[in-house]
């Protein structure tokens, strides 16, 4: 994908462009600051994503031709997002889980849509039929995003995170992409496989 360039409200720009190696750093602060919100100090972060993890996922992922894509700003990461398929069997082949992180000096400025905007593009143009995303259901901003992006709520699980010191449902959201469900797959049908 080339560069895309758009003009943010300041005037000054925010580039959406597919991720870099070098980007892993400054896109695993943002992720780890907004996964450890309302967890305990003290929650053991075992799972959570390393250096190397994140840059073995990006390599696992542009091996496989699946958006991985960065905002930046003045040249500083300032978000990023991606996806994975939604399940690994081959019959969810068309079907992309996506994840979206804003640095929090930077919300709500319009990074969020645009980069919402460059991965649904990017997965219709992969061959992506559905697109689906899980949201605490309380992340007001994310819920109002996606419904804005023509995301409709399809399942509610309630009771699934703890923070904050208490239960915390998630809300999941999915779209359809070009011809969704409608037409079948090309024949020699497959995203990134
Ligand atoms: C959710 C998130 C990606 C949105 O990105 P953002 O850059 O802050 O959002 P934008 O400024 O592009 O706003 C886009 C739309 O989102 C909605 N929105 C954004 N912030 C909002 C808020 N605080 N309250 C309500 N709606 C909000 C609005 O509909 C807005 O459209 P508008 O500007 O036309 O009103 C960002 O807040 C984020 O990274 N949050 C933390 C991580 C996260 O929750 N990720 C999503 C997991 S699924």
């Amino acid at each position: 994908m080339d560069s895309a360039i758009t003009p943010q409200r300041d005037q000054e720009t925010v580039v959406i462009r597919p991720s870099r190696d070098a980007d892993v750093d400054a896109m695993l602060a943002i992720y780890r600051s907004h996964i450890r919100r309302g967890v305990e100090n003290g929650v053991d972060s075992a799972g959570m994503a390393e250096p190397d993890d994140l840059r073995q996922r990006r390599k696992n992922l542009y091996n496989h031709r699946l958006p991985h894509l960065a905002a930046t700003f003045r040249g500083e990461v300032i978000g990023y997002a991606y996806v994975v398929h939604f399940r690994k069997r081959p019959a969810y082949r068309y079907t992309a889980k996506h994840s979206i992180y804003v640095h929090h000096e930077h919300q709500g400025r319009g990074v969020g849509r645009l980069l919402l905007q460059a991965l649904i593009d990017a997965c219709a143009a992969a061959g992506f039929r559905q697109m689906i995303g899980y949201i605490d259901a309380d992340n007001t901003a994310s819920l109002a995003i996606h419904e804005k992006f023509g995301f409709a709520r399809v399942g509610h699980l309630p009771g699934v995170a703890f923070r904050y010191g208490r239960w915390a449902d998630t809300v999941m959201v999915q779209r359809s992409l070009g011809p969704g469900a409608t037409e079948p797959p090309p024949a020699a049908g497959g995203v990134g496989r």
